[in-house]
């Protein structure tokens, strides 16, 4: 199952997420089993920038340029060698049955060798002579150890404000280090309660922990959240606990005069909206909520429905339908890189290029310009992003607030002062979660007031 997984992630695109539960429905696998398959198949996706290094010494050949499926055996075999406790002959021999399989005998003396060249060190020996040396170039070596594409560890570096200055150190990389090693590690499941029709009891009822600081929050450490009561009724949803407070956030400023008109620009699944929904039910307010792509725009109108103080809208943010400062509240949780939650994508590094960055800049310029025009004079606006890169966080709102005169930046950690250490580093007034710090989504948020 774990090959089928690897092969379709590579091959077709597929999200491991979506497909491994049908695959484990497929496979009629459950309890140890399932959690080995999924253990195997994420473990391999996570670990394959360092595996591919080890495996770049162990083998003569580009791994480019071998057979899909001689490749992802490799790096499975690999991931099981290096990295759990699955005794070495095992690793070997079932990989090799694996391979026989799939592409016949021919192969599997190629895997056979390959893989026992790997089985002759552990990690931090290969570690040694696979990564570049760690005090000569720290952050290339944390990209291997950690298994990142270096331009996200130069990401990350920027946005903590580790990476600059000559000489740098691994101690002057401390936090770098910190996130990566956080993004391989499984999150824990969070819920969020829909404010008037369920609440963080309810959850911790069910089995749950509650939230550290979101007062709708709790974590689901095992099990299935649809077995949730809540969940499977709508009155409660799977949703980070950053995301949570982000939308908290915006609804925590204080406004002067009328305060019953919320828009979301960009709602889609309907996180942050389904949260907002159940807040303007409770304040006398009305959500609404926007969305581009109509499937998604589905998914929202599902998930508010049971609140009863939202509309959904099919629209592109921008060009909006509303009129321009009809609204008291505006957030837009723009579409971006997804770099915060790679905890939860395992093939996401793979994935997404510096490039990716740059085409998504107009975008979410364009949108955040939207937000701004539809809040009131005195309304509040919040600036949303699931990703940490300075590009698409500080870089968007340095642009987009030269142009104009009529915004007030609002200091955002001091709104969320429960929860430590959210300050950006070089832009003090901007919020910033981080998953090795606040064991959330690497959220970012910005808030601002309408002149
Ligand atoms: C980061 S997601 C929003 C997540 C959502 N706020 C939540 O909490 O579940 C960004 C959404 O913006 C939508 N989108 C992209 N371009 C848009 C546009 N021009 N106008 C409105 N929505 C857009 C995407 O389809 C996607 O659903």
């Amino acid at each position: 199952m774990a090959l089928e997984l690897l092969l379709a992630v590579d091959g077709r695109d597929a999200y491991a997420n979506l497909l491994l539960p049908r695959l484990i429905a497929q496979h009629h696998l459950a309890g140890r089993d399932a959690a080995l398959a999924t253990e195997l198949s994420y473990g391999t996706l996570r670990g394959r920038g360092s595996y591919d290094a080890v495996l770049g010494i162990c083998c003569d050949r580009d791994l480019s340029t071998l057979d899909p499926a001689v490749r992802e055996v490799l790096r499975l075999g690999t991931h099981q060698l290096l990295a759990t406790r699955i005794q070495p002959h095992a690793a070997v021999a079932t990989s090799v049955n694996l391979i026989k399989e799939h592409a016949g005998q021919r192969p599997a003396g190629f895997v056979n060798a390959i893989l026992r060249r790997v089985a002759t060190r552990d990690m931090a020996g290969w570690l040694e002579i696979a990564a570049p040396a760690w005090d000569a170039d720290p952050l290339g070596h944390f990209a291997v150890r950690f298994s990142h594409p270096r331009w996200i560890a130069e990401a990350f570096a920027a946005a903590l404000g580790e990476s600059s200055g000559a000489g740098l150190g691994p101690a002057d990389l401390t936090e770098t280090a910190a996130v990566l090693a956080a993004d391989n590690d499984r999150p824990a499941v969070q819920l969020c309660a829909m404010p008037g029709l369920a609440d963080q009891q309810e959850l911790v009822a069910a089995g749950c922990e509650p939230a550290r600081w979101s007062p709708f929050g709790a974590y689901l450490r095992d099990g299935d959240p649809a077995a949730v009561r809540a969940v499977a009724e709508g009155r409660a949803g799977v949703q980070d606990e950053a995301s949570q407070l982000a939308a908290v956030a915006l609804t925590r400023v204080p406004v002067d005069g009328p305060d019953g008109s919320w828009l979301d620009v960009c709602a889609g699944p309907g996180g942050k909206a389904r949260l907002l929904a159940g807040l303007a039910a409770r304040a006398g307010a009305r959500l609404t909520a926007a969305e581009i792509r109509e499937h998604r725009a589905r998914l929202v109108a599902a998930a508010v429905q049971p609140a009863g103080s939202c509309r959904v809208v099919v629209a592109d943010g921008t060009r909006p339908p509303w009129r321009p400062a009809a609204f008291d509240r505006v957030i837009a949780d723009v579409p971006c890189s997804g770099l915060g939650a790679l905890r939860r994508r395992p093939e996401a590094r793979w994935r997404r290029t510096a490039a990716d960055i740059a085409a998504i800049g107009g975008l979410q310029r364009g949108l955040l310009r939207t937000a701004l025009d539809a809040a009131r004079p005195g309304g509040v606006i919040a600036y949303v992003t699931c990703s940490p890169h300075l590009a698409e966080t500080r870089d968007v709102l340095s642009d987009v607030l030269s142009e104009r005169d009529d915004v007030a930046v609002l200091d955002a950690p001091a709104v969320l002062a429960e929860v430590p250490r959210l300050r950006c580093e070089d832009s003090g007034q901007y919020a910033q979660f981080w998953p090795h710090r606040h064991g959330t989504d690497a959220i970012f948020l910005a808030l601002f007031r309408r002149r």
